[in-house]
């Protein structure tokens, strides 16, 4: 036993991060492994993000800055959602934070209390279930399959709702599966939760610029239902800006003062180099960061051309993001004379030490049948990676 608490001992470690460390790991002592379990852009930020930071240390933006972030960014943020999304929200509805992660803590943290239930489609980012058990609240999952191209139906959501729902989460395009909704379903959802007046959506659009096939929707522009709707953004994914940790929320005064104060007691405004770097990422059309976007697109058909000449494993066409989600029932009870496959879990562990590829075991996405694979890497190593995966498939009898 221990002594902490029990917020603490009940907490699991994110396994995206525990299989990136394995594989570190097993690299540091000298095998040559491939990487397709990490969640981040392999581009650095674009030169003129770059610049903006280091003009704002020149001109000595290095005191606190304003809790919500400062006004200019708060400001471009909006602007944002009105050019991009054609969505109206004003300064004081824009909330700035370390990382699209707090920004989601922050809102899960001001509308859950102990006991609440918190409905969230499987599979699901990793984060978001430890988030809500953090906050006293208790994850309701609805399980999906890759026939349905991971989408619950207004039925699933409907069965789920109790009076204890107080808030709905999901993301499009989605981590791990790539699944985007479109306008139809996100109407679909909005018209089945629109009734239950106690219930709160959080829509994760971080992916929204990473589409493949259609524009990103997002379900706040559906004015019956938009004051119940918090939308989680920031600038990590599209703009490859990870390491600068900055993300923001858009939603009611209600939901942004509350973020304020939460946020004000935990970690004051985002680093302020950064929100400058932001500013100036938010603030330019997006066309100019578009090449990441095509060059994600042009690898998901390179890796799905890949994929299916391997037998065995299941997988939809990602819409957006940077990741397939295979499912791999086939492999369940198979053995190569020495490891037996029981799950997910097993096959990534097989593959990692028999291919020296990693993947990233769907369990840690509320999913026991499929594994992630990011294409966020080179052509050379998609293409090695999946020689690799075909032959070590190719043992198991
Ligand atoms: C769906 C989803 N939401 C939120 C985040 C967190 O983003 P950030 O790095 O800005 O905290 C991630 C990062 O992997 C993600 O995949």
């Amino acid at each position: 036993m221990n002594n902490l608490s029990q917020r603490v001992n009940q907490l699991e470690e994110s396994a995206t991060i525990a299989m990136a460390r394995l594989s570190r790991e097993l690299q540091e002592q000298g095998h040559d492994i491939i990487s397709l379990s990490l969640g981040e852009p392999d581009f650095t930020t674009p030169e003129d993000i770059c610049e903006a930071a280091r003009e704002a240390i020149a001109e000595g933006f290095t005191h606190y800055p304003p809790i919500s972030g400062f006004p200019d960014l708060r400001k471009a943020i909006a602007q944002k959602f009105k050019r991009e999304n054609n969505l109206e929200y004003t300064s004081d509805q824009i909330v700035v934070s370390t990382g699209a992660k707090q920004s989601i803590a922050n809102v899960v943290l001001s509308v859950i209390d102990p006991g609440d239930e918190v409905i969230v489609p499987a599979p699901y980012w990793v984060s978001y279930a430890q988030i809500i058990q953090l906050a006293g609240g208790v994850p309701v999952f609805i399980p999906t399959t890759v026939d349905t191209d991971f989408k619950p139906t207004s039925k699933q959501i409907q069965d789920k709702i109790t009076a204890k729902t107080k808030l709905f989460i999901f993301s499009s395009p989605c981590n791990p599966t790539g699944t985007m909704y479109t306008k139809e379903e996100l109407k679909s959802i909005a018209e089945t939760l629109h009734p239950h007046s106690k219930i709160w959506i959080l829509s994760d659009e971080i992916y929204e610029h990473i589409h493949f096939e259609a524009k990103h929707e997002s379900i706040a522009q559906f004015d019956f239902i938009k004051e119940r709707v918090i939308i989680v953004n920031g600038v990590s994914k599209g703009q490859a800006m990870t390491g600068w940790r900055i993300g923001f929320i858009a939603a009611c005064k209600e939901i942004s003062k509350a973020c304020d104060k939460v946020q004000g007691q935990f970690t004051s405004g985002a680093n302020s180099i950064a929100q400058k770097a932001a500013l100036k990422a938010v603030s330019t059309e997006w066309a100019n960061y578009d090449f990441m976007r095509v060059s994600f697109l042009r690898r998901r058909d390179l890796v799905l051309g890949l994929m299916k000449d391997i037998p065995g494993w299941k997988f939809n066409k990602p819409m957006g993001a940077f990741y397939v989600f295979p499912d791999v029932t086939f492999f369940f009870g198979k053995s190569d004379g020495q490891t037996t496959i029981h799950n997910a879990t097993d096959l990534c562990m097989y593959l990692l030490k028999d291919a020296k590829v990693s993947m990233v075991t769907g369990e840690a996405f509320g999913d026991l049948n499929c594994v992630r694979l990011s294409f966020a890497t080179s052509d050379e190593l998609l293409i090695e990676a999946m020689r690799r995966i075909k032959l070590s498939f190719a043992k198991l009898k």
